[in-house]
């Protein structure tokens, strides 16, 4: 398993790959890798010849009040667990690699990036469109493996290589929990003692939620105010949004009669946390 900097190295690398005639994954991560990330290199070291694992904070999609500067980071911590699941390169670039001066190139979306986390978050969707599209064109994997915790990106993601026919396989993976049902997520380090156990509201009403929609629930409005009366219980927690959309469009939806997404962010004192549940997956 080698750690590269630059995407000359990473280019090489990959160009040697393909006159072997192997086939590449693509795993985007913005590093402090948990268990969450091991999921998804698992699943592209199944599917591919060789996996690529990027690592890099990616600032262009942080706001100006966001943690950037405060984001936790391990290189060493996540090349052991790189390489422990069959991970072959780390790409790990400074950010003047990946924009230099004068850089002033962006994909931007519409629709899909103006709910939920877009709301709330205006710049980050522009930002993550933006590093993904530089990684594909960098990398050129056959696959590319995104998280379900986050999973606005990865409509976002695949509405994308959709509408500029990148020839991408986009992966979507399952939302991997604690013990205790706390989504796994590199922001949880921020929470002190009080809040981890403050932040089990989040996964209580995801579960409350999936419940109630097995049961037979379809009015949206019943969904959403159970969810928010069991997050408002919890002094330590404010609610950004519990919401109901459809999967295709982000948009809200009044009734389940569709492919749905029902979609928290919850602060937990100021840490900014998310969970979700896909209707098809109760
Ligand atoms: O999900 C993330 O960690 C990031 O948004 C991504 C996809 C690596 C882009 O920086």
């Amino acid at each position: 398993m080698k750690i590269v900097k630059t995407i000359a190295e990473v280019r090489a690398q990959v160009k040697e790959w393909r006159a072997q005639g192997l086939t590449v994954g693509l795993v985007p991560t913005m590093g402090y890798l948990h268990e969450g990330h091991a999921s998804l290199i698992d699943a592209s070291h199944r599917d591919n010849d060789r996996t690529v694992v990027s690592d890099f904070v990616n600032p262009m999609q942080f706001g100006p009040t966001e943690d950037l500067e405060s984001y936790p980071r391990d290189i060493d911590h996540d090349a052991a667990l790189v390489e422990a699941h069959g991970g072959d390169l780390i790409f790990h670039p400074e950010p003047e690699e990946m924009y230099h001066d004068g850089f002033s190139s962006f994909v931007d979306m519409t629709v899909l990036t103006q709910e939920l986390c877009g709301l709330s978050r205006p710049v980050h969707f522009r930002g993550v469109c933006t590093v993904v599209s530089k990684l594909f064109n960098i990398v050129k994997p056959d696959r590319a493996y995104f998280g379900k915790k986050d999973a606005q990106q990865l409509a976002v993601i695949r509405h994308m290589v959709d509408d500029l026919n990148m020839d991408i396989e986009i992966i979507g993976c399952p939302i991997i929990r604690e013990a205790d049902g706390l989504a796994k997520s590199s922001r949880n380090t921020y929470l002190s003692e009080a809040e981890r156990k403050a932040a089990l509201v989040l996964s209580k009403s995801i579960f409350l939620g999936m419940d109630m929609v097995k049961k037979g629930e379809s009015n949206c409005s019943a969904i959403i105010g159970s969810m928010k009366k069991l997050i408002e219980a919890e002094p330590l927690a404010r609610i950004d949004y519990v919401k109901i959309v459809d999967c295709a469009t982000m948009q809200q939806i009044t009734t389940l009669d569709r492919p749905a997404l029902c979609a928290i962010a919850v602060y937990i004192g100021s840490t900014r946390l998310i969970d979700n549940f896909f209707t098809e997956d109760v």
